[in-house]
């Protein structure tokens, strides 16, 4: 039995800002109770975290908050930023670093990774960072180089806080898609990144948990959560529903 407690985040991106953001995180709330072998988190937009925080917390709190990113500075002039301290007083514990559309659309690289990893963790955040290739790169049979790029980028803080860095595996061309990488596929890449860890020192390996992301349902969640070397996911579009994401957790907890 594997000592990595499986996670389900979800990532709710631009939306939920309200207090549907609530409602939602309520009803979660009571799922991850019902479900006590699962780590739940759910990441709201900024303006959402401090009262999605404290719903969860009159819910009893056995839902985490994650932020959707941060800024590696705490404090100063750069205008139109959120840093960890922020977000630690506003009911965060973790944070999610590179996702793919951050790196597509606003141009993060694995250096901006790296050091706002080291910044989340020295906030005393726990980071969920980001790694996937495109279509093209799979297409190319790059997949392997590109999530190893990716992974080597923040190696060194892995290494520091062994089990307190979270990896999401996301092939970008399963996000949004419903093109849905196979148990198999999720599997090979999953294992791939895990033996990259295994040059590390000591037990990053084994106590690093590697999250799929990337169209993951209801009825498709069993089969990816089986695998050996996947310990949970980190879900869009279907995270933002009740019924959706709950059936995702109790995938999670029936295995
Ligand atoms: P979907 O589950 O909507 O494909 O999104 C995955 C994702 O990007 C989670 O971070």
């Amino acid at each position: 039995m594997s000592e990595r407690k499986p996670l389900i985040a979800g990532n709710w991106k631009l939306n939920l800002g309200g207090p549907e953001g609530c409602e939602l995180a309520h009803a979660i709330a009571k799922t991850a109770s019902a479900n006590p072998k699962v780590e739940v988190v759910v990441a709201p937009p900024f303006t959402a975290l401090a009262s999605v925080a404290e719903t969860v917390r009159e819910a009893g709190g056995h839902v985490g908050i994650a932020a959707q990113n941060l800024y590696p500075k705490d404090s100063g002039a750069f205008t139109g930023e959120i840093s960890a301290p922020m977000l630690i007083a506003a009911g965060c514990q973790w944070v999610i670093i590179g996702h793919s559309e951050r790196r597509q659309l606003f141009g993060e690289t694995d250096d901006q990774v790296r050091e706002k990893t080291a910044a989340a963790l020295a906030g005393g955040l726990l980071p969920i960072v980001c790694v996937g290739e495109t279509l093209e790169e799979r297409e190319r049979h790059e997949t392997l180089d590109v999530v190893y790029r990716q992974v080597d980028a923040f190696l060194p803080q892995l290494e520091q806080a062994p089990g307190k860095v979270v990896i999401a595996y996301e092939p970008i061309w399963a996000i949004g898609t419903g093109r849905v990488a196979g148990p198999e596929q999720a599997q090979e890449v999953h294992h791939a990144i895990r033996s990259r860890l295994g040059r590390s020192p000591g037990r990053v390996a084994d106590l690093t948990r590697i999250l799929y992301g990337g169209s993951v349902k209801g009825d498709n969640a069993s089969g990816l959560l089986g695998c050996v070397d996947v310990d949970g996911a980190l879900v869009g579009g279907a995270s933002l529903k009740a019924d959706d994401f709950s059936k995702i957790i109790q995938a999670a907890n029936a295995l």
